[in-house]
């Protein structure tokens, strides 16, 4: 699953290009860097690969978010909702922007209820982020037209989704934005980096310059002398960082045709075993390969099985109490301490309203969620080890079930 299990020669070469350069600043120093621009080329062959206009690379998944969230206006007062199941940066990069997070369910996809979107709009709603979880794709198609219809904008959180796509389209390429992280455990690392994508050259434009201190990049001048049209800060990605991500990209057909090599035998073993629900896939959507996710009857079965498996020493998850994926597991946004020991976001200011949170304001997710359990796939899986996990996965089975 992560790409640092497959670091090697090919982004040797690509920082060795950059050290023998001497420019680790992705901007400027055109005489001395001799031609090597590797985040440019990162974002270049990146958009290529996903299929977008445009892609501008930043210093993290989380960065992603909040420059994505910036570039389309979202602002202190706002108002933008996002699925209770997700890494809890989702959550952090729209309280960054000064906006208050609005929670909806999950559906058997495991990512937004488009259903529960809908119902949570409001008139302070201008965005929403779907979060494509553990490599498999929300139910894109009808988050969109449910968006356009409230005029309503939408950033697709790609960060454990790279690669995955609906109708041949790449996550990440449906909403006005998509945002990708590249930190230590994801499909492609940069060690940590992320990536924003767009089709509207306007956003592109927006987010590269908020993301560098409102540099306009005017190619017809020096840095020194860059006009800005807006105020702005310093969420730039380094050469060395570029230079990685240039080498992992390179490999990402060969790991996920690993990955779903390694995948397809758990998920026949699971698929044949009597009382496993395997996790529901949009129409015509494609996984990415990093995980499998499977449901049982009931919660106790399900902490009896993920028990049981991580007894034997095998990797599984049972996210329901998982500290930083599941809002109920939250107390410090359920109690709103925030940093600087205010309400705001959340409550008077620019908001104007008391948005609160509580452990069990997402019933349906929890319901979804106690009956989960994730099995993660390595690319270094051998044969051994999945042919163990098919014997534990049937022997759990008989003892449970
Ligand atoms: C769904 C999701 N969104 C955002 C992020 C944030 O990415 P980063 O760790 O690169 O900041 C992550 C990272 O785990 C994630 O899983």
């Amino acid at each position: 699953m992560p790409g640092y299990e497959w670091l090697g020669e090919s982004e040797k070469e690509h920082i060795n290009d950059v050290l023998d350069t001497g420019i680790l600043f992705r901007y400027e120093f055109k005489d001395d860097r001799k031609g090597v621009y590797k985040v440019r080329e990162f974002e270049e062959k990146f958009a290529q690969y996903t299929g977008a206009a445009y892609a501008h690379a930043v210093p993290s998944g989380s960065v992603a978010l909040k420059v994505a969230l910036t570039a389309l206006g979202v602002r202190p007062g706002d108002e933008v909702i996002t699925q209770g199941f997700t890494f809890i940066a989702t959550f952090e990069a729209i309280m960054e922007c000064g906006a208050v997070p609005v929670p909806a369910e999950i559906d058997d996809t495991l990512n937004l209820d488009p259903e529960d979107f809908e119902r949570k709009i409001t008139d302070k709603t201008r965005a929403v982020i779907p979060v494509h979880m553990l490599g498999s794709p929300a139910r894109i198609p009808e988050i969109i037209d449910i968006a356009r219809k409230h005029n309503i904008r939408v950033v697709e959180d790609t960060a454990q989704a790279l690669g995955a796509a609906v109708g041949g389209k790449k996550l990440g390429t449906w909403g006005d934005m998509g945002t990708f992280s590249f930190d230590f455990y994801k499909t492609i690392t940069t060690g940590e980096g992320g990536m924003i994508v767009t089709n509207d050259r306007d956003l592109y434009v927006r987010a590269s310059e908020y993301a560098d201190h409102g540099h306009d990049h005017n190619p017809d001048v020096g840095r020194a002398m860059e006009g800005r049209n807006f105020l702005g800060f310093n969420y730039r990605m380094n050469e060395l960082q570029g230079a990685v991500g240039l080498g992992q990209l390179g490999k990402l057909g060969d790991m996920m045709q690993r990955q779903q090599e390694n995948q397809t035998l758990i998920r026949e073993t699971l698929e044949s075993l009597e009382g496993v629900t395997m996790r529901a896939m949009p129409e015509n959507g494609k996984d990415s390969y990093t995980h499998i996710c499977f449901s049982l009857p009931n919660a106790e079965k399900a902490m009896a099985f993920h028990k049981h498996l991580t007894e034997k020493g095998l990797s599984a998850i049972y996210f329901k109490n998982n500290f930083w994926h599941f809002l109920p597991n939250w107390e410090h946004l359920i109690e709103r301490k925030t940093a600087w020991n205010s309400e705001y976001p959340f409550a008077g200011g620019p908001y104007g309203g008391d948005f609160r949170y509580s452990k069990d304001m997402l019933p349906k997710s929890s319901a979804i969620l106690e009956k989960l359990v994730v099995i993660p796939i390595l690319l270094q899986m051998d044969e051994d080890l999945i042919q163990r996990i098919v014997m534990e996965l049937q022997a759990t089975a008989e003892e449970i079930l």
